[in-house]
């Protein structure tokens, strides 16, 4: 039996709730208590309420980079707030975006604006909350490279803070937002997008899907357009198949370990990394151990894209992390690489 939501004015509070329509992945685990907070100017007092700070608090967006192992024991904040405005701050126009609007909608509006910048990131599913926690990127763009600052409500110090893009420390896949889970809740995004910029045409696939498209003159909506043929096809759509995109980082190893694998794998696609490390494709190891399309019950990698962790139907969240760790020791025992999961697990 689900419990009604109760309007407490300004967020709803439901005890007991089913999260299986709030991840991707589809699992059907369920939550002590759900807030779901369209006026964060009230997260204070809800997280002051003695049932929620005497426990754990769990941020949600749209729940499209998490595996959720099972019932959680915690409240689960979803972070529903709305609204875009544009300011202006010495000769810059900067946009603020509330955390709850989904990512593609401020994507689409931002190219319909004309600003340049994030039509690699179209497609992407979350929420604009969500988007500085794991850096997310795709085609060779990352989000940090437009982000200004983000607002958040600091638990530690307990007051609404504004940090800046070095406060954020982002890297591949990753930010102090992820490295000290449950420290900040953010609540507003803000970017600082050109008008101009060198389109990223670069990542490989791009420019092939531009020439198929005839796109003579190339602009950020024919990159757009690029793009959204190219994730289609090669993606599960969360709508169709439960999954949370990538369910693996691609490696990043040292220069040795990553010339021993070229050379015994010639096929393996190895990126130059920070500092002089290299990346290295986990979907062409996941691939290559033999992984793709491949399942136990419900759980399995994805036949169209061997890095997509799926949910066939009734997966659970012990079943759909077992598969993860099958994959995760297939991998070791024939590369000597270690996967790590890209979203949360909880
Ligand atoms: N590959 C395979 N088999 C596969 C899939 C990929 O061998 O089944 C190899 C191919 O050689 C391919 C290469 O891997 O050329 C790269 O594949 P792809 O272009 O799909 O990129 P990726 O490195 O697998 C990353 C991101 C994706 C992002 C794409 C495009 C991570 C963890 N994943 O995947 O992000 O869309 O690049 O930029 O960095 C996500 O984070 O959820 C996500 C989907």
């Amino acid at each position: 039996m689900n419990n009604d939501p109760i309007d407490m004015g300004g967020f709803l509070l439901t005890s007991d709730a089913p999260l299986a329509g709030r991840n991707t992945l589809r699992v059907d685990a369920r939550a002590r208590l759900l807030a779901e907070v369209n006026d964060v100017g009230k997260l204070p007092g809800l997280l002051a309420y003695p049932a929620v700070r005497d426990g754990k608090v769990l941020v949600l967006g749209e729940g499209s980079n998490m595996l959720i192992r099972g019932d959680i024991d915690a409240t689960v904040v979803a972070i529903a707030n709305r609204g875009v405005e544009t300011f202006q701050r010495d000769d810059r126009v900067l946009i603020r975006v509330a955390a709850g609007e989904r990512w593609d909608d401020f994507v689409r509006w931002s190219l319909g604006q004309g600003y340049a910048g994030l039509e690699n990131l179209i497609l992407i599913p979350g929420t604009v909350g969500a988007s500085p926690i794991q850096n997310i990127g795709a085609y060779g763009v990352e989000v940090a490279e437009f982000i200004d600052t983000v607002e958040a409500w600091d638990t530690h110090k307990g007051e609404f803070v504004l940090l800046d893009k070095a406060a954020c420390a982002f890297s591949y896949r990753d930010s102090a937002f992820k490295r000290q889970p449950g420290r900040w809740i953010v609540v507003a995004v803000t970017f600082d997008l050109p008008r101009e910029r060198p389109l990223s045409l670069d990542y490989a696939g791009i420019r092939e899907e531009m020439e198929k498209m005839g796109a003579q003159r190339a602009t950020p909506y024919h990159v757009a357009e690029a793009v959204v043929r190219l994730r289609s096809r090669k993606l599960p759509d969360p709508a169709v198949i439960g999954n949370a995109g990538s369910f693996f980082k691609n490696p990043i190893v040292g220069a040795h370990q990553a010339d021993a694998l070229a050379l015994a794998h010639p096929g393996l696609p190895v990126w130059p990394h920070a500092g002089g490390t290299a990346k290295l494709s986990a979907g062409w190891l996941i691939e290559a151990a033999g992984f793709k399309g491949t399942r136990d019950g419900d759980a399995g990698m994805s036949n169209r894209h061997a890095l997509v962790l799926v949910n066939h139907g009734k997966a659970s969240g012990p079943q759909l992390w077992s598969f993860a760790q099958k994959v995760i020791a297939g991998v070791e025992a024939m590369f000597g690489v270690t996967l790590e999961p890209e979203p949360l697990v909880i």
